[in-house]
C-alpha cells in the first residue's frame, strides 16, 4: 500500500513510522508512507500556505493552490486512491472504518492546521472526513499516525504469527479478555487456575466469558451491536447469551 501524506511538518512521522512493525513493513515493500511537505508547492514568493478566512473571524484557512497542486502531481497517473482529511467535524474513526481503508492500496492523508482547509478542497478531493475522538488536537499529524498504525496492522504480512490477535468471530467485537505469562506466582500474586489447568475447551469459555464480563462494564453498547451481526450463526448468539445470563446472576448473588 502507499500512502501520501501532505502535512506541513513531515519531519513528524519520521521517528514514529519508521520503527517497529510499521518501519518492518517499510522495509519489506508492503508499505510506503510518503510525507510530503505541501509548503513546497506554494508558489507564493513567501511560500505562503494559508490566508485569511473570508467574512473575517479568528484563525487562518489552508489555501487552494498549494493543497491543488499536490494533489494533482500525487494523482496524476494513478485514479484509485482515497483522500481522507483529518478533522475533528469528520465521522469517529472506528475498527470497521480501519478494515475499509487497509483493502485500498492508494490513500491520501491531508492534515490540517489552524481553521482547516478551504471548503473547495474538500468539495473537490476529499473522499473522507474523519476525526480520531471528541477533543481537538493541534493538527492532523497524530491522527493520521494513529489511523495510518491501525490500517497497516490489517495488512497480509505486516504482522507475524505471534503478533496477530485472532479475528475470530466471537471475540471480534469484544473488548479482550486478561492475559497472563509465567511466573504462575510472582510476589503471591497469582494467574487464574483454569488457564494452567490445559483444559483448551475451559479455557476459550473462559475467555470469553472475561470478554463479555468486561464488555458489560465498560462498553454494553458493543453488546446489541454483536447480537444484530449477521456474521456471527444463531448458536452462537444463543451461547453468548446464555454466558450474559450466567453473569448476571453470578452479580446478583
Ligand atoms: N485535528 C484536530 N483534532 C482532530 C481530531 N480529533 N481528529 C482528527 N483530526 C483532528
Amino acid at each position: 500500500m502507499r500512502i501520501d501524506v501532505l502535512t506541513l511538518f513531515p519531519d513528524m512521522f519520521a521517528g514514529i513510522m519508521n520503527e517497529s512493525i510499521i518501519g518492518r513493513a517499510q522495509q519489506n515493500d508492503i508499505l510506503k508512507i510518503n510525507p510530503i511537505n505541501f509548503r513546497d508547492y506554494s508558489k507564493d514568493k513567501h511560500r505562503k500556505v494559508d490566508d485569511y478566512p473570508y467574512g473575517g473571524g479568528s484563525g487562518m484557512v489552508l489555501m487552494n493552490q498549494p493543497i491543488f497542486d499536490a494533489l494533482e502531481d500525487i494523482t496524476k497517473d494513478r485514479n484509485n486512491y482515497r483522500v481522507i482529511y483529518l478533522t475533528p467535524k469528520g465521522k469517529t474513526f472506528n475498527q470497521e472504518m480501519a478494515k475499509s481503508l487497509s483493502k485500498e492500496t492508494h490513500l491520501i492523508f491531508i492534515c490540517g492546521h489552524y481553521e482547516g482547509l478551504d471548503q473547495r478542497i474538500i468539495d473537490t478531493w476529499v473522499t473522507d472526513e474523519i476525526s480520531i475522538g471528541d477533543y481537538v488536537l493541534t493538527g492532523g499529524e497524530l491522527p493520521a499516525m494513529v489511523i495510518i498504525d491501525s490500517i497497516a496492522r490489517l495488512i497480509p504480512g505486516v504482522l507475524n504469527k505471534n503478533e496477530s490477535f485472532i479475528d475470530e468471530s466471537f471475540f471480534n467485537g469484544l473488548l479482550e479478555y486478561p492475559h497472563y505469562t509465567r511466573p504462575a506466582d510472582y510476589k503471591s500474586l497469582t494467574v487464574p487456575e483454569v488457564l494452567l489447568s490445559g483444559n483448551h475447551k475451559m479455557i476459550e469459555k473462559w475467555r470469553i466469558k472475561e470478554s463479555i464480563k468486561l464488555t458489560i462494564e465498560r462498553r454494553p453498547d458493543l453488546i446489541n451491536k454483536l447480537l444484530e451481526r449477521n456474521d456471527i450463526s444463531y448458536k452462537k448468539k444463543e451461547e453468548f447469551k446464555k454466558i450474559i445470563k450466567e453473569i448476571i446472576i453470578e452479580n446478583n448473588t
